[in-house]
C-alpha cells in the first residue's frame, strides 16, 4: 500500500510518499519521496510565522511538490491507496490548505483521507531509523510499554505516556509558552532571526567552547512544583529584565545569557521527566519536536536515559522539525478510519 502524506500546520509545506506492508505480522516502511519545503526566509522579516501569509504558500506549493514528489518518486498517482493528513494542531489557515487538497484529491482518486495529530506524528516519527533507503524496506525501532513520550517543539511542551501506539495520557504539559517559543522569543530579544532556537543554541555552544564566566543568574520556573507542569513565560520575562539592567550588552554577555538561557530550560526539561520517570517506570523513552534538534538538550536526555537504563529514541538528522514522513508513518501504520468532511483543529491534542 503507497500512503500520500501531506502537512502543513505551519510554515512548512511536506509531503511524504510511503510504501509499507506487513511481512510476518510485522509492519514493514520504505520511504518512496520525502519533500520539506520552508518558508522560513519569507516569515523571517516579520520575526515569526505570519498565518495568512503561511496559507498563500501553502496553497501554491501543494501542487507543485504533489507532481515532484510523484515525479521523484517515480509513482503514479493511480498508485496511491490512501491519504494521511495533518488535522491540527497548528495554525489554522494553514492546516486548511493541506486538508482541502488531501479532500479533494481523495475525492478524485476515491480514496479514503486520514486525519492525523501533529503531535502523533511527532512521537512516532522519532521511532524511524536512520537509513531512508527507497531500496529496502525498514521496521520501526522497537519500542516497550509503558513508553514516555516528551514532546518539545514551538507550539507544544508535553510529556505523554503511551500504552501502546495511538494510546495516549498527557501526563503534564506548559501552562503558558511552549519550549521553542521561549527561545524564539529570546532569540528575538536578543536581535537574533528566526527560528530563534538554533541561533541561541550557536551562541550558547561558542560560551560554552570558549569558557565565558558565568555571571548571569536565570530562573528554573517550576523545578520544584512537584508535578508536571512547565512555565517559561516567567524565564522569557526574566530575560528581558537582564537585557534592560545591563543595558548596551556586550558580545560576551549575549553568550553567557544564551547559554544560561538553554542551562535553564534544559535543568526545568531533564528534572520533570526524571519526575514522570520515577513515577511511571516507562521502559522506553521517546523525544519529539523541532526543540530537539538541540545538540544541548539531546545530551542531556542521553545521560538522563543511560542513569535510568531506559531505552531512548530521539529523531534522526532532518526528522526533528516538521515533516510530512512523521505524519505518513502515523496513518500507514494501522488501520485507521477515513473521514468525510472533517475540519482543521488548532487546538487538538493528543
Ligand atoms: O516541531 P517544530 O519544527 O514545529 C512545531 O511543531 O512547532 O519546532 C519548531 C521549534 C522552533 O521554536 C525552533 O526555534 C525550535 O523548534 N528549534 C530549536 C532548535 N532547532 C529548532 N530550539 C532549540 N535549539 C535548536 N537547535
Ligand atoms: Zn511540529
Amino acid at each position: 500500500m503507497i500512503t500520500l502524506g501531506i502537512e502543513t500546520s505551519c510554515d512548512e509545506t511536506a509531503l511524504c510518499l510511503l510504501e509499507t506492508q506487513e511481512k510476518d505480522g510485522v509492519f514493514e516502511y520504505r520511504v518512496l519521496g520525502n519533500i520539506v519545503h520552508s518558508q522560513i526566509d519569507i516569515h523571517k522579516e516579520y520575526g515569526g510565522v505570519f498565518p495568512m501569509l503561511a496559507k498563500r504558500e501553502h496553497i501554491k506549493n501543494l501542487p507543485i511538490l504533489y507532481e515532484k514528489i510523484l515525479q521523484e518518486a517515480r509513482t503514479s498517482e493511480k498508485q496511491i491507496g490512501k491519504i494521511a493528513v495533518t488535522r491540527g494542531p497548528g495554525l489554522e489557515p494553514a492546516l486548511w490548505t493541506g486538508i482541502l487538497f488531501a479532500q479533494e484529491l481523495g475525492k478524485k482518486l476515491g480514496i479514503p483521507v486520514i486525519p492525523i495529530n501533529h503531535m502523533e506524528g511527532h512521537i512516532l516519527g522519532s521511532l524511524l531509523s536512520k537509513s531512508e533507503s527507497h531500496i529496502e524496506f525498514h521496521k520501526l525501532l522497537p519500542v516497550e510499554f509503558p513508553a514516555l513520550a516528551v514532546l518539545i517543539s514551538g507550539g507544544h511542551t508535553e510529556i505523554v505516556k503511551m500504552e501502546k501506539i495511538g494510546e495516549y495520557k498527557v501526563l503534564g504539559a506548559t501552562v503558558d509558552d511552549a519550549i521553542g517559543e521561549a527561545f524564539d522569543k529570546v532569540a528575538r530579544m536578543l536581535g537574533l532571526t528566526y527560528p530563534g532556537g538554533p541561533e541561541i543554541s550557536k551562541l550558547a555552544e561558542k560560551a560554552r567552547k570558549s569558557n565565558i564566566e558565568k555571571k548571569i543568574k536565570l530562573p528554573r520556573p517550576m523545578l520544584h512544583s512537584k508535578d508536571l507542569k512547565f512555565s517559561f513565560s516567567g524565564l522569557k520575562t526574566a530575560v528581558l529584565y537582564t537585557l534592560r539592567e545591563l543595558g548596551d550588552i556586550s558580545d560576551e554577555q549575549k553568550l553567557d545569557l544564551a547559554r544560561e538561557f538553554e542551562d535553564a530550560v534544559t535543568e526545568v526539561l531533564i528534572s520533570k521527566t526524571k519526575s514522570a520517570i520515577e513515577e511511571e517506570g516507562p521502559k522506553t523513552l521517546i523525544i519529539g519536536g523541532g526543540v530537539i534538534a538541540n545538540k544541548h538538550i539531546r545530551l542531556a536526555f542521553e545521560k538522563l536515559a543511560n542513569e535510568h537504563s531506559i531505552t531512548l529514541y530521539m529523531p534522526v538528522n532532518g526528522l526533528s522539525g516538521d515533516n510530512a514522513l512523521m505524519i505518513t508513518i502515523v496513518g500507514a501504520i494501522k488501520p485507521r478510519e477515513g473521514s468525510l468532511g472533517f475540519k482543521a483543529e488548532g487546538n487538538l491534542s493528543l
